[in-house]
Order: C-alpha cells, then structure tokens, then sequence
C-alpha cells in the first residue's frame, strides 16, 4: 500500500484537468467558461448558459436558435415510457422515478450511446436536453394522477416546463414572466458547480464508456441525497417544522451543534466555499424580489432569515466556517412559484443537466482513462476455509 494516498472524500484530490468552471472557494467566486455567475444569472437566459458551459463558447443568435430547435425535435418521448411510469406507486417519490425513466431512455434510443464524432455528439446532447425535461415534469404528473403533457414547439425552455408541469386540459397554462425569470436565473445558478458528487459519478460513469442517459441517471441518483441537492427539500422541511413549533430557531441551532444528534442545519456548509456561497447571495435577493413581485407573504422566509442570522453570529457555525449554501433560500422561490416540495431537487437536476452534460462531453474529449481509484485494505488477514 505503499504507494496508495489515502483521501476519504477526495477533499484534496483532483479528478480531472477541466475548462468548464471556476471556482475560488476562499474568495467565493463562481464562473463558466469564464463569465461571473452574477453576469450570467442577470444577463443570460438558461438555453445559452447550457450552450455556453456544453460547447465552451456563448453562442451567437443563429446558433441559439439552432439549439433550441434542435431540442424541440427531441422532445417527444417514446409512448412505452409511460408504462414503466404506470409501473411505480403514485407516492413514489420523483427523484426516483427520474433516475429510472433517465437510464431506460437508453432503451428506447440505443443508438445515442455512440458518439465517437461530433455528430453524434451534438445528436446525443440535444436528445438529453429535450427528453429530460419532459419526463422530469412527468415524475409530478404520475404523482397528482394527471394526463401527461406533451413539449409545445411555440413556447421557449423554460415555459415549456412551467406548462408540462401545471397545465390541465380544462385550464390552460398562463405564463407569468415574473416566474419564468425567477426559474430562468435559478436555472442558471445551478447549472455546473465543478467536481461536486453528482458530477463525479456522471464522469465516473461514463469514464468506463456508459452512455450519456446512463451516466446522467447516475447522476440524478447522486444528485438525491441530503447532502447534496436533497437538501433543498430537507431544508424548506426544516423551516416548516421550525414554523410549526412555533418558529423556535434556537431549538434547532442547538440541536445542529450537539455532536450526539446526527441532526445538521440543512442549506449550511459546503466542501469548497469557506467565505460564502455566491449563488446563495443572489438566491437570497431574488427570494425577497420574487414574493414582493408575486405579493406572496411566507412567513417561512422570515424563519429563514432568523436562522440565518442567527447562525452567523454563533461560534459554533463561524469557527466551522458554515455559511448558507444554494439550497438554503431556492425552495422559499420554488414554493412561491408553486412547485411541490419534493420535486425541489427535481428543479436541481433540471438545472444541473446542461454541465453534467458538458462534464461527460468533456471527459470523452480528454480520453480520460476509467475512473478506478484504489483502496488501504483493513480487513482479515488470509483466513483458513473449513467446512
Ligand atoms: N450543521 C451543523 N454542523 C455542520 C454542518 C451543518 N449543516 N455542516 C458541517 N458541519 C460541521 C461538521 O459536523 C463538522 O464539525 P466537526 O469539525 O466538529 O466534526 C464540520 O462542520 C465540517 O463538516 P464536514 O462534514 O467535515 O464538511 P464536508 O465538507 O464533508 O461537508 C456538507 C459539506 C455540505 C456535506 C455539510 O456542510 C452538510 O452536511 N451540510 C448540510 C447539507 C447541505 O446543505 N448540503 C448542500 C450542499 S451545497 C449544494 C449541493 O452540493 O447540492
């Protein structure tokens, strides 16, 4: 083992060489392909950020038009589909059935496993961001026992969502710009975040030459625990709870400091960021704008900023360096918008789709070699077999 560096949680270990995202952990800074993430979240929509962090540059009006055309073309999913969907309980929680409707689209479209040209690429790409969309939405549709609705080719990305998501048959979906900006910004602002776990097993996977549906299933199942993009529904659970029993915020602080109770402060901490979350920063803001704007008052958001505020100040959490992470405001916009809380880390993956993406695109192009990392082995010495 002498040769073996052992790194429990790869806190120092680097996987990859990559130029899709940048971020300073120190200085709390965040960039694809360059661009701030406050540039991007103000001035961008979610169709060209996904552009920008797949193929590395912004792309020019013909080009954006060209990509969402040609995600519209792959939009509809294969009617079978709907009965592996008939197969899960309506309780069945979303996450799990996005994992499994997201690996078996590899069924239904074998031939998007191959991408040995850019072609081919480009084919796959498109037919990931069409597809996933439309079964995400489907997850919450099985789950209230609605009709599944199909892609409208006259509605932008994120529109689309909005509609596959809420429209009924007797009541047509109205856009609200307000909400389609919020969920455009909040798309954005969660679209790569460099080798977080979720991304490392979409690369890990694919490293052994999966393909792009299979690894990005992984991902999704990655994506669903509590410490990572689970915990934006931990989180708006804690804040509910917290409200129930009569908004005690301290309760719930000291229970996170106490080292016996495996209870931890959901939407706080984070690997990398020792300063301050970036994206939690313009969260937050967006959070007080999309209420004020939609005239939705939340008494949860109040909780929120008490918590937060609260932890700052406290010992505990400033020693550790635990500060509020993505998570810890997104789901007060998404309960705003009327998204159910557990299709919140649903929201993420929609979001985190376009840089798992990139990032398997990417560890193709490197030719990187199969993810195998090695182990210290602390079991029993050779043990003599007796019958
Ligand atoms: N509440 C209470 N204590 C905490 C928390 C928390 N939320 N986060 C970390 N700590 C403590 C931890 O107990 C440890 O204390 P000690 O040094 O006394 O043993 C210290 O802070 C360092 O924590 P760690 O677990 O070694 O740090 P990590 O880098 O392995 O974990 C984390 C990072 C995000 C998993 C963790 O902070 C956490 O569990 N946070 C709550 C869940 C959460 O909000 N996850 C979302 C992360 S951001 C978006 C995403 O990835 O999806």
């Amino acid at each position: 083992t002498g040769y073996i560096t052992l790194d429990p949680g790869y806190k120092n270990s680097g996987s990859c060489t990559s130029k899709i995202t940048f971020l300073d952990g120190e200085l709390g800074i965040l960039r694809y392909r360059g661009y701030s993430i406050e540039d991007l979240a103000e001035k961008a929509d979610f169709l060209e950020v996904s552009y920008l962090l797949i193929f590395g540059e912004l792309p020019t009006a013909e080009q954006l038009e060209q990509f969402e055309n040609d995600i519209r073309k792959h939009t509809l999913v294969n009617e079978e589909m709907k009965n592996i969907i008939d197969g899960f309980p309506r309780t069945a929680h979303p996450m799990g059935v996005l994992a499994a409707l997201t690996s078996a689209l590899t069924a239904f479209n074998p031939k998007s496993v191959n991408v040995d040209n850019e072609k081919e690429m480009y084919h796959a790409v498109c037919k990931t961001m069409g597809k996933f969309l439309v079964i995400a939405t489907w997850t919450y549709r099985k789950s209230m026992g609605y009709p599944l609705n199909y892609y409208d080719n006259t509605k932008g990305y994120v529109e689309n969502f909005m509609r596959l998501m809420f429209e009924l048959p007797t009541e047509p979906y109205k856009a609200n710009p307000v909400v389609i900006e919020a969920l455009d910004k909040l798309f954005i602002l969660h679209a790569d975040h460099e080798q977080n776990c979720s991304t490392s097993t979409v690369r890990m996977v694919g490293s052994s030459h999966a393909g792009l549906f299979a690894s990005i299933s992984s991902g999704v199942s990655a994506l669903w625990g509590p410490l990572h993009g689970g915990a934006n529904q931990a989180v708006l659970e804690m804040l509910e709870e917290i409200n129930n029993n009569g908004g005690d915020t301290d309760a719930y602080l000291a229970k996170a400091k106490d080292k016996n109770d495996p209870f931890r402060l959901m939407g706080f901490g984070h690997r990398v960021y020792k300063n301050f979350d970036p994206r939690a920063k313009i969260i937050k803001k967006a959070a007080k704008e999309v209420l004020e704007t939609l005239g939705v008052e939340d008494p949860i958001l109040e909780i929120a900023k008490k918590l937060e505020a609260a932890a700052l100040e406290d010992e505990y959490f400033k020693s550790r360096n635990l500060y509020p992470n993505v998570d810890f405001y997104s789901g007060i916009i998404y309960r705003a918008l009327g998204i159910p809380t557990d299709m919140f880390t649903v929201m993420f993956a929609i979001g985190r789709l376009p840089g798992w993406i990139a990032q398997w695109k990417e560890m193709r192009e490197n030719k990187e070699p199969i993810g195998r990392p090695r182990q210290i082995y602390t079991g029993s010495p050779l043990r003599e077999f007796k019958k």
